[in-house]
Parts: C-alpha cells; sequence; structure tokens
C-alpha cells in the first residue's frame, strides 16, 4: 500500500511508465491485474520512486565507494529514479540540492549531511512538502526527530573506541606521544571518532599532544602531517579519521626520512583498499572498518517509507577491524 501523501513529478511518472513498459491507458489494466487470479497484488509496489540524494563531495575513497553503492542500487530497475548532486563538502551546497529537489517534489529526499548542525530549516521545508527524508552516513543534530524517518549508517563513537582501545592494548606504558588527524569540521564522524579515541585512552600514558583537520583528504592530511613532522621531533603514533589521510601522513613521513608503521605508528579508519593495502605493507598498523555499501539499506528503508510501512528510526550498520593479518587475509575479496 501506498503513502497517500506521496507527490510524483510528471517526470517520475512518465519514467515509471517507460520502465513497467505501460502505456498511459494500461494503468486500468494494472489495477485489474492487481484483482486477478495471477495474485500479483504488488503492481503499485512496483512504481518508480523518485528520489533526490545529496552526497557530501568526493573528498576520499571511502565516498567513492558509497556514491558507487547508492548509484549501483538505485537505479531504473531496481524501481528508483535518482537525482544525485555532490555538495563539494559545502553545506550551502547541499541546502541548495535539498530545497531543488523538494521543488521538483520528490518522492523522497536522501542526505549525507557535510555538518551535523544547520539543518532543522530545510528538513521542516521538507517535512511542510510531506517529503520524507532519510539519512545516510551522518547525522543531524537536532531536536527534533520527527525531521527524518531513519538515520543508516555506523557508529562512528565506537569506531573511534575501538580505534583507542587497540593503540591502548599495544602500546601502553610506552608514553606515546599521539598527533591526531581530524575529519571535517563539525562533521559527525569528526566529532564522534576523536571522543571515542578520547575516552578510551584515557587513564592510559598515550598522548594527543595535538589535534588539526585534514578535511578528510589525502592531500590535507599530508599537508598537515608535514606541519606536525616540523613542529615535534617525537611524534610516536598517527590517529588518523580516515584511511586517505593516513595515507596522506604516509606520504610526510617517508618525505621526512622515516619509516611508516615504524617510526610512527599509524592508526586510521575507513578499510577501503587503498588503506588496507598500506595495512597489510606494513606502513599502517590497524584499521577500523566503516562499512560504505550503504545503498542496500536506503533502498529498502525508502520502498517501506513510500509504501506506508514502519521503518526503524536509528540503522546501525556493523563495523569489523583488521590488524596486518586480517587485512592480508581480506585484501583478495575486498569489494571497495
Ligand atoms: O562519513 C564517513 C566518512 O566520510 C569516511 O570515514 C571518510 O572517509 C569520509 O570522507
Amino acid at each position: 500500500m501506498f503513502s497517500s501523501t506521496r507527490r510524483r513529478t510528471a517526470g517520475a511518472m512518465i519514467a515509471s511508465l517507460a520502465v513497467l513498459g505501460l502505456a498511459a491507458c494500461s494503468s486500468e489494466q494494472a489495477s485489474t491485474d492487481a484483482g486477478s487470479d495471477s495474485g500479483d497484488t504488488g503492481s503499485a509496489a512496483e512504481e518508480t520512486i523518485s528520489i533526490g540524494f545529496s552526497q557530501v563531495g568526493a573528498e576520499s575513497g571511502w565516498r567513492a565507494a558509497n556514491t558507487k553503492s547508492i548509484q549501483d542500487t538505485l537505479t531504473q530497475e531496481n524501481g528508483f529514479d535518482l537525482s544525485f548532486s555532490d555538495a563539494q563538502q559545502k553545506q550551502e551546497n547541499q541546502i541548495q540540492a535539498l530545497r531543488s529537489y523538494i521543488q521538483q517534489g520528490v518522492d523522497v529526499l536522501a542526505f549525507s549531511p557535510v555538518v551535523e548542525t544547520g539543518w532543522d530549516a530545510v528538513l521542516e521545508e521538507a517535512k511542510a512538502a510531506d517529503i520524507p527524508v532519510i539519512l545516510t552516513d551522518r547525522a543531524v543534530d537536532s531536536d527534533d526527530d520527527s525531521l527524518y524517518e531513519s538515520f543508516i549508517g555506523s557508529d562512528f563513537v565506537l569506531e573511534g573506541e575501538t580505534a583507542g582501545e587497540w593503540a591502548v592494548e599495544q602500546y601502553d606504558g610506552e608514553g606515546y606521544q599521539v598527533v591526531e588527524l581530524q575529519g571535517t569540521t563539525g562533521a559527525a564522524p569528526a566529532i564522534d571518532r576523536k571522543a571515542g579515541f578520547e575516552t578510551a585512552i584515557e587513564g592510559s600514558d598515550l598522548e594527543i599532544i595535538d589535534s588539526q583537520t585534514g578535511n578528510f583528504t589525502r592531500t590535507e592530511g599530508k599537508q598537515v602531517m608535514e606541519g606536525f613532522l616540523q613542529k615535534y621531533d617525537d611524534i610516536d603514533l598517527v590517529y588518523a579519521h580516515n584511511d586517505d589521510m593516513g595515507l596522506g601522513a604516509i606520504e610526510a613521513i617517508e618525505a621526512a626520512g622515516m619509516v611508516p608503521g615504524e617510526d610512527i605508528k599509524i592508526i586510521t579508519v575507513d578499510a577501503v583498499k587503498d588503506g588496507m593495502q598500506a595495512l597489510a605493507d606494513g606502513k599502517i598498523n590497524y584499521i577500523v572498518e566503516c562499512n560504505p555499501l550503504l545503498g542496500p539499506d536506503l533502498a529498502d528503508v525508502a520502498k517501506k517509507v513510500i509504501a506506508g510501512e514502519a521503518v526503524e528510526k536509528r540503522i546501525v550498520v556493523k563495523d569489523k577491524a583488521f590488524d596486518q593479518e586480517a587485512a592480508v587475509e581480506a585484501l583478495p575479496s575486498r569489494e571497495y
């Protein structure tokens, strides 16, 4: 059963008909079929769902895998008419994209918020237009959770804790000096991975001596690490909020004549192929996974929301963690 409030653009309706191979006059036939002996009660449910998705950007290997998962899943064959936009890590671009999708009257809005705060106004506009919103990957910080249907993504605090617990297990008692490469300032994974790591190392003799943002990119991770290496000559461990910044740090450490993974240990989050290769090669010491393959869950939730079915407010994606041995084993079948 479809929600009575569902809106469809003329374009989406045409697309639906094209996908189903139906002429305009055949809708009557479809509804007749629904009640026939064939047992096919799903003709309406096979209509195309128009969905506007605003992506954070293309800042990392993780993001590329996440975009691919969404684009590969929300296809016409799977019942979707996807409009996709890249916000280039700018909140104003995302707000503009969301407003444009609202104006187009899409059936569902989905997005991965660049930063946590500042979304209430545009989400209220979506609510007023009766367009359900699904959050993927990153959360919004709002007092009103009726502004979205569901949030699908990893537990970033747990990822930070897992990284910190491993660091304490391996290096406590050695007086390790840690530098932190933070993700984008104000982004949920940067806030939560920092908090989780700090909680885990509390009471140990690991000390964060500096912490700066590398904006989740390899280039900025390298630049920030170069700065750290000029400022401090006693760095023992880099905690990078993603693989890309860790890979940038490797370049900076090597350029400074040191051996990453030995002279300076490295812990990252994500577990994309490039990161896993560096872990297998001994240049990174430990990686906490963040699974980017959110397309299937998004498709499932969008279909349920449109069908008027209940969905879970929070869908937590499960992550693993890898040391060198586990990376060597996992690499041949790694999907992203
Ligand atoms: O929000 C998920 C984070 O964003 C990933 O860990 C990082 O690589 C990406 O840019």
